[in-house]
């Protein structure tokens, strides 16, 4: 079928301007499919269309060029338009409320203005971190709206700014509601990587949270050990070293620091609303996880009067090189130290939209004392002019001489 362009896609990504939706687009189109990008967000579709990237995405610039030249890549803000791919992939933002809570609505919101343009053969595939139980849900809501389409989830695991290698080297999880639409997923993922790992759709929901999750206790087992040395007056780096050296039970045990950015942390949330707030182990790493910037904040008040005192933050982003400010702790600390320090001042090296950041220079130079919230490769090299530096991470540490 073709649309009323007269054009005629190979898959339509719903969501196709954002983190996960561009890069899996750019992977679909290296294959050689034509892709549509259907997107609430013109501005981004308008700088994608034009050979920009809205946002870091290592190894993409190359993708979205040939796609473009070999003209493959389309973009639309019309439903009208998904009419003529036969596969959907749905990969919109799938926030938790105020309350901790998955917000149901915004996947039924964004589905309802497509689905009088899917045919009952379309292949609907959610890409998107879902609530568990939602695939099945939304094969019965379809059914008793007489459409019978062949409803999939296949999740989205890779590490945000990564996707174009990871996307091609990590397993893919694809599920169905039928038969049909697991073997049409496995057809479609199989395009990119040949590791498939079919689930039922309740297995694979859970499968998703719980990598998120997983990831989220990891960081609080690690910040929470960083915070006991801390009180105990022991450098915790010393401790982590040891324990990792030649020992591969301890391989995996990351290095303290922020957990956040948009997927942990509401993961592991809508795995603690599933089970009725009975997640103890999740809410446990949330208390650490977000607790650690008021550890920080005691820290700094113990060796600085802090009315006193002017804050350099240093690193904005919710991680190291990336420009994505979504739920970064930083600007927790930010909000809490400003009502408590003479001056507070920001910079990053990476985030383009907040106007009150200054260049890292001026930060160090005006600020007392400096706190790395973010250790971004680019401060390698940073003059702290000898101001004292709070650096929970490790990062301008010398390694200790033995
Ligand atoms: N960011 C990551 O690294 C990552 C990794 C794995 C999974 N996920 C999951 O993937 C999903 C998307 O996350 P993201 O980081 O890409 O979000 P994002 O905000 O970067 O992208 C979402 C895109 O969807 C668009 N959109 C929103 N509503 C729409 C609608 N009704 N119709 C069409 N487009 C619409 C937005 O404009 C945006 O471009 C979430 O469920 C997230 O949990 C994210």
């Amino acid at each position: 079928m073709k649309n009323k362009n007269g054009k005629k896609y190979d898959i339509a990504v719903i969501g196709g301007a954002g983190h996960v939706g561009l890069p899996l687009a750019l992977v679909f189109a290296s294959k050689g499919l034509k892709v549509l990008i259907h997107d609430i967000n013109e501005s981004s579709m308008s700088r994608i269309a034009a050979g920009k990237l809205p946002f870091i995405e290592h190894g993409a610039e190359p993708l979205l060029e040939k796609a473009l030249k070999e003209d493959l890549l389309f973009f639309s803000t019309d439903p009208a338009d998904i009419s003529s791919a036969p596969a959907l992939v749905v990969t919109i933002g799938t926030p938790v409320d105020e309350f901790h809570n998955p917000v149901h609505k915004a996947m039924k919101e964004c589905l309802e203005p497509l689905l009088p343009h899917c045919s009952d053969n379309t292949l609907l595939v959610l890409r998107s971190t879902v609530f568990p139980g939602t695939t099945e849900w939304l094969d019965n809501y379809l059914k008793a709206n007489g459409k019978n389409m062949h409803v999939a989830f296949c999740p989205e695991r890779i590490v945000q700014g990564f996707a174009i290698k990871e996307l091609q080297c990590l397993p893919q999880i694809i599920s169905g509601t039928t038969e049909k639409a697991e073997k049409e997923s496995a057809a479609l993922f199989g395009m990119i990587t040949d590791k498939l790992v079919p689930l039922k759709p309740i297995e694979a929901e859970f499968a998703k949270l719980f990598s998120n999750a997983y990831r989220y206790i990891q960081f609080a087992t690690t910040n929470q050990f960083y915070t006991m040395t801390a009180a105990a007056g022991v450098d915790y780096h010393n401790v982590l070293e040891g324990i990792k050296k030649d020992y591969s039970r301890a391989a995996d045990l990351p290095g303290p620091g922020f957990a956040a950015g948009p997927c942990l942390f509401k993961d592991t949330m809508q795995l603690a609303a599933f089970s009725n707030n009975q997640f103890s182990l999740g809410h446990a790493a949330m208390l650490v996880n977000e607790g650690l910037v008021m550890h920080m904040i005691g820290t700094l008040s113990k060796d600085h009067e802090l009315e006193n005192t002017t804050v350099g933050l240093l690193g904005m982003a919710f991680k190291a090189d990336s420009d994505d400010i979504r739920s970064s702790l930083s600007y927790k600390m930010k909000k809490l130290l400003k009502f408590r320090v003479k001056e507070l001042l920001t910079t990053d090296p990476h985030v383009t939209q907040d106007p009150s950041l200054l260049p890292a220079d001026e930060v160090v130079e005006k600020s007392d004392v400096l706190v790395l919230c973010v250790p971004h490769q680019a401060y390698k090299g940073l003059d702290t002019k000898g101001k004292p530096v709070l650096d929970i991470w490790g990062f301008f540490r010398k390694p200790r001489k033995r």
